[in-house]
């Protein structure tokens, strides 16, 4: 192909250059050109025959892309509980089940309650920020042991404005927290250090996928310590495998309730614990 220079040209361009290396490589290629220029898809219908400038910066992220490496990590930018929020390597990219553990939480908390949350695995920031936003008396304290992630989340977290209510701490687990917790929320890394997972995932960091040998050895240890602190509520995401082990490690817990949730495929995906006052 000749040097692409309208955006239809771009187009067929990137499409042609992510051949075998995304399911659709046209679909894909609109993404790309979209979030290049912050556009939907009709301005991009309507200016087919625009003449694309910086195309060296463009270039680079067409070569980024055929690489497999996501295009949330490209445009630095990922859209979640239909809000924008930055992204960068060295923070796991939101998933949209997530969404659902949001709305679990939400639905097993007074909104009123002037609650302490403290999120364990805080990452980008996704979790705390969008809870805070529908909580408006709770405080935060979002965890994390990788400096890189708290980096993104402390800069979502002032995007938006939440300063004050979210604060970040560098540690593992609860070990960094000695306040009064009320609420603990967690999308901890749960796959299996063994794992083959798929190429764009190589560009994910590992601290925040892989939970043990087993996988989940980091939720299994959240369990404990919510049980030595006497947290009364624990909602958490899971492996769709866990169900089975969860319940078993609780056996010995004294327990008010607990259910598991599924997510958009129906798979097992998280569950939300409440213990007894003791
Ligand atoms: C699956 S990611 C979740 C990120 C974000 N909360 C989300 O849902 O998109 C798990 C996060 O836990 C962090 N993490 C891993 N081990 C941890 C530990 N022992 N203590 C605290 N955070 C940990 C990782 O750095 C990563 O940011």
């Amino acid at each position: 192909m000749s040097n692409p220079r309208t955006l239809k040209e771009w187009i067929a361009f990137t499409a042609l250059s992510l051949e075998g290396t995304v399911a659709s490589p046209r679909r894909e290629a609109e993404l790309l050109l979209r979030a290049f220029y912050q556009e939907d898809s009709l301005w991009i219908l309507r200016n087919d025959t625009m003449i694309v400038e910086e195309t060296q910066r463009l270039y680079e992220w067409v070569m980024r892309r055929a690489a497999q490496e996501p295009l949330e990590y490209i445009c630095n930018r990922v859209s979640f509980y239909s809000q924008e929020f930055f992204i960068q390597r060295g923070a796991l990219i939101p998933r949209p089940e997530t969404e659902l553990l949001i709305e679990q939480t939400l639905a097993h908390v007074n909104a009123y309650a002037a609650l302490n949350v403290v999120e364990v695995g805080i990452g980008s920031g996704i979790i705390s920020i969008v809870l805070a936003q529908y909580l408006p008396h709770a405080r935060f304290i979002g965890i994390d042991i990788s400096g890189d992630a708290l980096a993104v989340a402390q800069r979502n977290i002032e995007n938006f404005g939440l300063s004050d209510r979210i604060e970040l701490r560098q540690g593992s687990l609860l070990s960094c927290v000695e306040e009064a917790i009320d609420v603990v929320v967690s999308n901890p890394p749960y796959v299996a250090n063994n794992a083959v997972l798929e190429p764009n995932l190589s560009y994910e960091p590992n601290v925040a996928l892989f939970g043990g040998s087993v996988g989940d050895e980091i939720l299994q240890e959240l369990l404990l310590e919510v049980r030595q602190r006497r947290i009364g509520l624990l909602c958490c995401e899971m492996g769709y495998d866990q169900k089975e082990k969860i319940e078993a490690s609780l056996n010995d817990f004294k327990i008010q309730s607990l259910e598991f949730y599924k997510d958009y495929s129906g798979f097992d995906r998280g569950f939300i614990l409440r213990l007894e006052d003791e």
